[in-house]
């Protein structure tokens, strides 16, 4: 049931390709918000930030700004039907285009880096099959997270996600995700089934869910929670943005956040089941904090070498969901790139998604020889872009754009959110802009740690 395509608001182009369906909608943005950010950010974070005091400010923070924040880049993706340049123009004139081009600039440094650790899993993957899992998962991962077995992997990353972008949103995008996102659930949740048998699963869930409440106002969790929100939902780069402006325009945005929020975090919590009591049943609490880059790639292959031959079928469903979340979030990154050059230059959908691709792929040989670098480019766009991309995106919704936010909510919102609306709005113009701003005040700090870090060697 495809809907005929409708002529996007500058009608001399051609007519924009809208979703098949709205599941296929909702399917394809849950799938750019799960991804490595749910199983392997998600669970270092949450433990170095006291386990369930971590949980509680995180759902907190979707609440209070993730859900608002999706709600004003699904407005203006489905109100303009443009890529965020386009968008941002056509809504706030010229002023505005800067703010796309950093979308655009966002979206291609996460994905070089991101493929990178995708090809990690993938590799994890295969080698789960033909050879198991290494004795020594500290040295392999040293031997394999940089230079050019890396570089061949993250090479294979990138060739699947454009082979999937290039094919075009309904026959590429959403069907891949129908596909990929309910597999990904069903294995996390057997894998979730499967560790709470594990001797260790009483300990790990004890430091996975009960609160240290002497974290519960560090101002550094809250922090954490804030950008983990951002970076695991996708937001601040245009991404749902982008994904909106296929849809049509009596859709309920605000079911779709609540959806879309509600199935992301789902997928985290899950994962934090089975990675918390794998990690205590082998006593590896240390291993979990200890490293950002490497904690799940070190540590839980040396869990799954150690439980013999159903720990390789275990980890080998772990690394493929891993997997399946990396490419279905790359997707979602590659395409506000590919989307943006297709509306700005009038560029045909397969030759913009190769060439932008190729180019990522390069830059992201920098990251694919080196982590550092690697490390470098996720403070700078993962941690610092996103949240300078929520505070101006939030600004321009409540208080810039050419439109009335209320009235553009409420525009096919049903009975159940009709109210809530105004109430939503204010979040938007009031709470959202100050309470992001200290945020990126902090995230500035860190970012410019990282980067004077990275320079003295
Ligand atoms: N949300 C993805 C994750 O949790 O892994 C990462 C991501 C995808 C961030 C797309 C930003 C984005 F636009």
């Amino acid at each position: 049931m495809s809907p005929s395509p409708r002529s996007s608001d500058a009608s001399a182009k051609p007519a924009r390709e809208l979703w098949g369906t709205r599941w296929g909608f909702v399917m394809a943005a849950v799938g750019s918000a799960v991804g490595l950010g749910n199983m392997w950010r998600f669970s270092y974070i949450a433990a170095e930030g006291g386990g369930a005091a971590f949980l509680f400010m995180y759902i907190i923070m979707i609440a209070l700004l993730g859900i608002p924040l999706m709600l004003c880049e699904l407005t203006v993706g489905r109100k303009t039907q443009l890529s965020p340049i386009g968008a941002l123009r056509g809504l706030g004139g010229r002023a505005w285009v800067p703010l796309g081009m950093l979308f655009v600039l966002t979206g291609f440094l996460i994905l070089s880096y991101y493929s990178v650790i995708a090809g990690w899993t993938l590799r994890f993957a295969a080698e789960s099959i033909t050879v198991g899992f290494p004795e020594n998962p500290g040295a392999h991962f040293g031997e394999i997270s940089a230079g050019l077995s890396a570089v061949v992997w993250h090479l294979a990353f990138m060739a699947l996600t454009i082979g999937i972008v290039m094919v075009g949103v309904q026959k590429g995008i959403e069907r891949a995700a129908l596909i990929l996102m309910p597999s990904l659930v069903l294995i996390v949740l057997g894998l979730a089934i499967w560790a709470a048998f594990l001797d260790g699963a009483g300990e790990g869930y004890a430091f996975y869910l009960l609160p240290d409440m002497g974290q519960l106002m560090d101002p550094t969790v809250i922090r954490q929670a804030t950008a983990q929100a951002f970076f695991s939902l996708s937001l601040g780069m245009g991404a749902m943005l982008t994904f909106a402006s296929y849809l049509s325009k009596d859709t309920d945005l605000n079911q779709e956040a609540v959806t879309i929020s509600f199935a992301d975090f789902g997928v985290a919590f899950l994962a934090g089941l089975v990675v918390f009591p794998v990690v205590f049943a082998l006593g590896l609490q240390g291993d979990v904090s200890a490293s950002t880059v490497g904690a799940l790639f070190i540590s839980l292959p040396g869990a799954f070498a150690d439980m013999g031959g159903i720990g390789r079928l275990v980890g080998f469903l772990f690394f493929l969901a891993l997997s399946v979340g990396a490419v279905t979030s790359a997707i979602s990154l590659l395409e506000v790139v590919t989307s943006s050059i297709i509306d700005e230059t009038g560029m045909g959908r397969r030759n913009a998604a190769i060439g932008m691709g190729i180019l990522i792929a390069l830059f992201g040989l920098l990251s694919a020889f080196n982590t550092d670098v690697l490390g470098l480019v996720d403070a700078i766009a993962g941690d610092l872009f996103l949240v300078i991309g929520a505070l101006a995106m939030s600004i321009f919704v409540g208080w810039a754009m050419k439109a009335d936010p209320v009235e553009e909510l409420r525009r096919g919102a049903g009975k159940r959110f009709y109210s809530l609306i105004p109430f939503v709005v204010v979040l938007i113009r009031f709470v959202l802009p100050p309470v992001i701003a200290v945020i990126l005040f902090f995230a500035l700090q860190d970012t410019w740690g990282a980067i004077t870090g990275f320079f003295a060697g």
